[in-house]
């Protein structure tokens, strides 16, 4: 067996004969690493389309991963094979129908595009990867896993869109009742599977033989319904029997029907029409024939209980107009009307490939009070997303209204006045997150609103039949239920606090698209969407739903480039936000490429990228661009926007000219960058006081721009770092900026070796600030710095809470290197910041799991590390002395799988590979003295 080369010393060593001993000691570790190649990898945690067996896919060659585990360290896979069959009893007598990609020699274990026959509709394919492992020794072949392909032609639909009643004759912003549509059928001998393929719009509840198919909340996910419209797959064969037979679907409005009159025209929405809805049911029975059942005039309807359905406004359902058995065999549907057949939307249909929305948390209240007789208001204890359910028995009739808001006004009442100001301000008496329920009368009654979603912490009830309890209501949180994937915790109660925020934020402003807040607006704006994205890729595996978004964002750009500033959006928002807010279309997708090494979205977008960068260019001036808003919700300093815009422009030239050569277009990429040069040149010729080493006016957003984005020149650097760490000292060493300064700030402090000052910032408690929030009683992240003492402010927005990704990157020190991007190399770059005695943060990559875990104790730093098998890391260890390393119980230049790289200031960097590590040494406190040194570079 030969032994891979160990690699050496780049950098340079204070001793060299302690250097010698080192690189020798190291290549002896590195004998044993890859000798002992005895335990075998596993291959797990297979997916298609970043999704587990899913259903309904319609990309012709999906991508599949994996991911290899191993106990031992560096271990590597050196080669796949993939088997994909038309069955399982195929695949498991190793039979690749399908596909056999043959022994393929590489490390590759996402975006692994299938390459097999071509599928067809409704087909399951079946699938198995074996790895071979360092040693050349090949892994037993995985569990199997399948995905199955949706509906790929239009002429798959044999239905008809339909629905209860067209728009004609309703006033204007009348929105009619809700309608159920049913449709009864016989079906003769033994199913042996079934797929019901649905587009219910604006949102779907579907139900067999009296049965609520699936768990999904608000299907289809929200999109420009003119553009795209997205169809949803589920398997329904147990649902369905020999014999009678009765679909059921409830439609609700959503996006599609907005009827609330509020400050983004959707009432006005291009798509606008009543519910509709578009199903194909595929029957295959075991004697070989396909039934189909496709929506038409054979359906019947009949109006819903739902007699009011609004995105914004609410729910009202009357339980005295339910039809008890009208979605199951039995049930005399004489009295209702055969179904309308209405106009299709406009939009291309796809598959719905995301992970839908769900209920993930049932919230019994915290808290019960009765501030004016008969008014009940329950406390979650929580900021949240998502709805009430009730849990009452009364008389018939009994109306109850359940008011949904996040604050309480002097009376103890629920003040919805800051979510509500947009839908008010047109109307006073429209009706905002609200409910009302009318009892049916008949014993225990539950009952939660199916078709829209709440902002609120505190829900108001008034109407109830007599006293309640606690036990009346349960809260559920909902969202769009992308796996959890990071988690971060630290000896400091403040900074927990503000990751647990962040995180309560971000999920309950994610609904299939990424929301600015779950009430006042519920608009995928896009600087917000922008901003958060990183802390939300360290959250949340959510990939799907970005993927997603940014489809619907590109949907939306006008023939010359430019682009609205919320996505969908129904004409409302373009030349609003500006580079900040439409640099999410190049953003975003940059992000997914570091984080999960996949550039589909990027390439996809380049052409709009391109169109968006040459739109700018015509609006710049001078090489500046300022069109956009300026650095929003902001303490008191206001920075240019000609600045931040300008800024955002420059780096959108840099991702062009990244993804240009990505796709191996170097004329283009040349072009990207000179035109970068140029916008940097114009923004340091504007800005840029070269007496003084300020940007602009001198405001944190305005050095932090430019340090963040790479504007400022490298000699310039360290002069620009000492005004912004300046600027902190003068305002008492609290932050003074919007969300963009949010981002750039602490990461240009952190890249620049002056993590502390952004600590000492981020951790105070009086105003403004995270600790002021928190300290005011936030459980989630607020829209300003103020917070409850703004009128219209929202508590639940994200755009703050990029805080935690640099956390997680700087403190638990986990950052995806874009060298190797999807973290198939990671920088593991910890700070010993303030008072933290430890920090730990993990992050279930797309290869597997990250962990990062410090101690601080009597002046030793100690480090457990895990790195995914296929994976290798470069560790920058704040311990001055590399001799002084330990790993596990002896010195590191004994321990395998390490290699020195180099010193840095007080820091030592190793490389290592895949496996679990214990470092230990003195540490080295570098508190304003050391540059970080790995910088997560960005384009
Ligand atoms: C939204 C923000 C958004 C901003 C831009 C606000 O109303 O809530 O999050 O980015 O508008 O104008």
């Amino acid at each position: 067996m030969t032994c891979p080369a160990p690699a050496l010393a780049r950098g340079h060593f204070h001793h060299k004969s302690k250097l010698n001993l080192f690189k020798k000691s190291l290549a002896l570790g590195v004998v044993f690493l890859a000798g002992a190649g005895f335990a075998k990898v596993e291959i797990k945690n297979l997916r298609c389309e970043y999704l587990t067996d899913p259903l309904g896919i319609d990309a012709a060659s999906p991508r599949l991963s994996w991911i290899i585990t191993s106990a031992q360290r560096g271990e590597k896979q050196t080669a796949y094979q993939i088997l994909v069959a038309r069955s399982e009893a195929q695949l498991r007598a190793g039979q690749g129908d399908l596909w056999d990609s043959g022994k393929i020699a590489s490390d590759q274990t996402a975006q692994v595009l299938y390459a097999g026959k071509k599928l067809a509709s409704g087909q399951r394919a079946w699938w198995t990867v074996r790895a071979w492992d360092a040693a050349g020794q090949p892994s037993e072949s995985s569990a199997p896993a399948w995905w199955e392909m949706g509906l790929l032609a239009p002429a798959d639909w044999h239905g008809k869109w339909i629905g209860r009643a067209d728009l004609a004759g309703l006033a204007a912003n009348q929105a009619p009742a809700t309608p159920e549509l049913r449709r009864a059928f016989t079906l003769e001998g033994k199913i042996k599977r079934a797929r019901a393929c649905v587009i219910g719009l604006g949102y779907f509840e579907l139900s067999i033989n009296g049965h609520r198919i699936g768990d999904h909340l608000l299907d289809p996910g929200y999109t420009r319904y003119d553009r795209r419209l997205l169809y949803v797959t589920h398997d329904v064969t147990p649902a369905l029997q020999a014999g009678d037979n009765v679909i059921g679907v409830m439609l609700g409005n959503g996006w599609f029907n907005v009827s609330t009159k509020a400050a983004w025209d959707f009432d006005q929405a291009p798509w606008r029409a009543t519910p509709r809805l578009l199903l194909e049911l595929r029957v295959e029975m075991e004697d070989g024939r396909l039934v189909t059942i496709s929506s038409d005039e054979q359906w019947k309807t009949s109006d819903s209980p739902i007699t009011f359905s609004s995105i914004y406004g609410g729910e009202n359902y009357d339980a005295r107009l339910e039809q008890p058995g009208w979605d199951a065999p039995g049930f005399r549907d004489d009295s209702w009307q055969q179904a309308l057949v209405l106009d299709a939307p406009k939009g291309q249909i796809v598959a719905q490939a995301m992970h839908p929305i769900r209920i993930t948390k049932v919230i019994q209240p915290a808290a019960l009070t009765e501030p004016e007789p008969g008014v009940f208001v329950f406390d979650a204890g929580q900021n949240l997303t998502g709805n009430a359910e009730l849990n009452l028995s009364g008389p018939a009739g009994c109306k109850v209204t359940l008011r949904y808001g996040e604050k309480l006004d002097a009376k103890g009442r629920v003040d919805q006045s800051n979510i509500a100001v947009h839908v008010w301000r047109f109307d006073r008496n429209q009706q905002f997150q609200t409910d009302n329920y009318t009892l049916k009368g008949q014993g225990s009654e539950r009952w939660r609103s199916r078709f829209n979603y709440n902002g609120f912490r505190y829900v108001e009830i008034t109407g109830a039949p007599g006293r309640l309890a606690t036990g009346n209501l349960a809260i559920n949180f909902f969202h769009s239920d992308v796996p959890e994937a990071g988690n971060f915790e630290t000896s400091n109660p403040l900074l927990n606090r503000i990751w647990v925020n962040g995180r309560w934020s971000y999920l309950g402003n994610l609904f299939g698209i990424p929301t600015d807040c779950p009430h006042r607006e519920k608009n995928g704006w896009t600087g917000d969407a922008e901003v958060a994205s990183e802390q939300g890729l360290f959250y949340q595996d959510g990939i799907t739903v970005y993927e997603k978004w940014i489809r619907d964002l590109a949907d939306e750009q006008r023939s010359n480039g430019a682009l609205p500033g919320i996505a969908p959006t129904g004409g409302w928002g373009y030349g609003f936000g500006g580079p900040p807010w439409d640099s999410a279309l190049l953003i975003v997708p940059w992000h997914l490429y570091e984080y999960y090494g996949d550039s589909a979205a990027l390439k996809q977008n380049y052409e709009a990228g391109k169109r968006y960068v040459e739109y700018l260019t015509t609006r710049a001036r001078g090489g500046l661009v300022n069109i956009g808003l300026k650095d929003w919700s902001p303490w008191k300093a206001n920075t240019s926007p000609a600045v931040t815009d300008t800024g955002y422009y420059y780096r959108d030239a840099r991702i062009l000219a990244a993804v240009a050569r990505l796709l191996g277009k170097e004329d283009d990429a040349k072009k990207h960058d000179a035109l970068a040069d140029d916008i940097r040149a114009a923004f340091n010729k504007a800005f840029f006081n070269a007496e003084t080493g300020s940007y602009g006016t001198g405001t944190q957003t305005a050095l932090g721009c430019a340090l963040y984005q790479g504007l400022a020149g490298p000699e310039n650097e360290s002069r620009v770092v000492d005004n912004l760490v300046a600027a902190i000292a003068r305002a008492d060493n609290h932050l003074d900026f919007g969300y963009l300064g949010a981002q750039y700030v602490p990461n240009a402090l952190a890249a620049h070796g002056r993590a502390d000052v952004a600590y000492a910032m981020l951790t105070q408690t009086t105003p403004p600030g995270y600790g002021w929030q928190i300290a005011q009683g936030a459980t989630t992240l607020w829209e300003t710095w103020d917070g409850t003492g703004s009128q219209s402010g929202s508590l639940n927005h994200t755009f703050f809470g990029d805080v935690n990704a640099w956390m997680m990157k700087t403190i638990a020190g986990i950052n995806p290197d874009p060298a190797a991007p999807g973290f198939k190399r990671i920088l593991i770059n910890p700070h010993v910041l303030g008072d933290l005695a430890f920090a730990k943060g993990s992050y279930d990559s797309v290869h597997g799991l990250i962990a990062s875990e410090w101690t601080l104790q009597d002046g030793q730093f100690r480090l457990s590390l895990t790195i995914p098998a296929n994976c290798a890391a470069t560790v920058s260890l704040p311990i001055a002395d590399p001799a002084q390393v330990r790993e596990g119980d002896a010195p590191v230049n004994r321990a395998p799988g390490v290699a020195w790289l180099r010193a840095a200031g007080k820091r030592s960097l190793f490389t290592v590979e895949s496996g679990a590590y214990h470092f230990s040494g003195p540490f080295s406190d570098e508190t304003g003295s050391a540059r970080q040194n790995m910088d997560n570079a960005r384009p």
